[in-house]
């Protein structure tokens, strides 16, 4: 079997490309965008300057990015229109003095974009556009963008750092899919590539986004940089590790296939952060909490945990083993495992997300 690259810029899509929508699983993500909800109202309330920014356009843009195919990505782009309609509204001007609005969402190309698209309300405010391609690249002309969102997006990485797949760096990662529970060299080129990404997200932004625009930005984090075993996402990376492994042991994976496989997710610390983005220096950082701290992973039954993860992380199995049977085998084989044996998925969760408000620096 041909053992694909498993570089996230060429598989064009994680969640699209096999990823589904699943109840549970978009039930926590919109648990994300609820909850960042009264601090993005408040702060583009506080931060969106209605004189500077809109002096020379005549409608205010908004990008979600990563926004995948589901309800989230309205829900999120309300709050963000409520916000600004409130802020007109509070300096004295009346409707037709408010903008019109412009909203684009954005996900890799192969994003079910279809999909996303039944699910905006026919009485909407806003002009929709689809706009596909990577969050890490220029998205629209230069100093076009008023406003960018994302949730629950920013710890995907554009791909796998390479010294994690090769064989004769310190930091190959054999027999293991993820940071989690390998040697720190692993972990130390991971926090190298998300520093990397992030600093080309930030460059990416500066050139699309307008002096003084705003980023509303809920990023998954841990409390320390390392994303424990502690942690409901890194105990699931565990067990499916440990299916891979058994599969591999029954001669059902290859040695190889195991070893250049690895997972794209990074969680940062919210101080690891700061440094990134004030090393960056092209945005200011006008608003930093914690929205949502832990992951309620008792409100999903152990008997769904298979399924919720198959939703999410589906598309990057489907990429590097194309072969649907055996990816089916991994999930059934995790779902045994934790049915079982419930304690496996027992931890003390210190998995947060974190609410960034940045404004492009003059
Ligand atoms: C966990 S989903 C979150 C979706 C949505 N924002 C929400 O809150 O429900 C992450 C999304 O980010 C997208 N994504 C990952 N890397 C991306 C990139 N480089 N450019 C654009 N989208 C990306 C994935 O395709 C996926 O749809």
């Amino acid at each position: 079997m041909e053992v694909q690259s498993n570089s996230l810029f060429s598989h064009q899509s994680q969640a699209a490309s096999g990823g589904k929508s699943i109840p549970e699983n978009d039930a926590y993500l919109k648990k994300v965008v609820i909850a960042a909800e009264e601090k993005l109202k408040e702060e583009i309330a506080k931060n969106f300057d209605i004189t500077k920014l809109f002096n020379s356009s005549k409608s205010i843009r908004i990008a979600d990015v990563g926004c995948s195919n589901g309800s989230t990505t309205v829900l999120a782009v309300e709050n963000i229109i409520d916000a600004i309609k409130s802020k007109y509204k509070s300096q004295g001007l009346v409707e037709d003095q408010t903008p019109e609005f412009e909203v684009f969402f954005n996900d890799l190309e192969s994003n079910d974009f279809n999909t996303l698209f039944t699910f905006l309300p026919p009485n909407r405010e806003y002009f929709a556009a689809a706009l596909p391609g990577s969050f890490y690249k220029p998205l629209l002309p230069k100093q076009s963008i008023h406003i960018v969102h994302s949730s629950s997006s920013l710890n995907w990485l554009s791909e796998i750092p390479k010294e994690v797949r090769d064989p004769n760096s310190p930091a190959f990662n054999k027999g293991k899919i993820h940071y989690v529970n390998a040697h720190k060299e692993v972990m130390e080129a991971y926090a190298a590539q998300y520093d990397k990404d992030w600093n080309t997200f930030l460059c990416a932004r500066a050139q699309d986004v307008v002096v003084g625009g705003l980023m509303a930005l809920s990023v998954p984090a841990v409390s320390d940089v390392k994303l424990s075993l502690d942690t409901h996402t890194g105990r699931n990376f565990l067990i499916l590790e440990s299916c891979l492994t058994d599969m591999t042991k029954l001669g059902v994976i290859s040695e190889e296939q195991l070893d250049s496989f690895n997972l794209g997710l990074y969680h940062s610390s919210p101080e690891e952060l700061i440094e990134i983005i004030e090393r960056n220096g092209m945005f200011s950082i006008e608003s930093m909490g914690k929205i949502v701290d832990g992951f309620n992973a008792k409100a999903i039954p152990v008997e769904k945990r298979a399924l919720v993860l198959k939703g999410g992380m589906g598309g990057i199995f489907k990429r590097h083993f194309r072969n649907d049977e055996l990816i089916d085998e991994v999930f059934d084989r995790f779902a045994k495992k934790v049915t079982d044996s419930p304690l496996n998925l027992q931890c003390t969760d210190h998995k947060m997300v974190i609410f960034l408000l940045l404004k492009r620096k003059p």
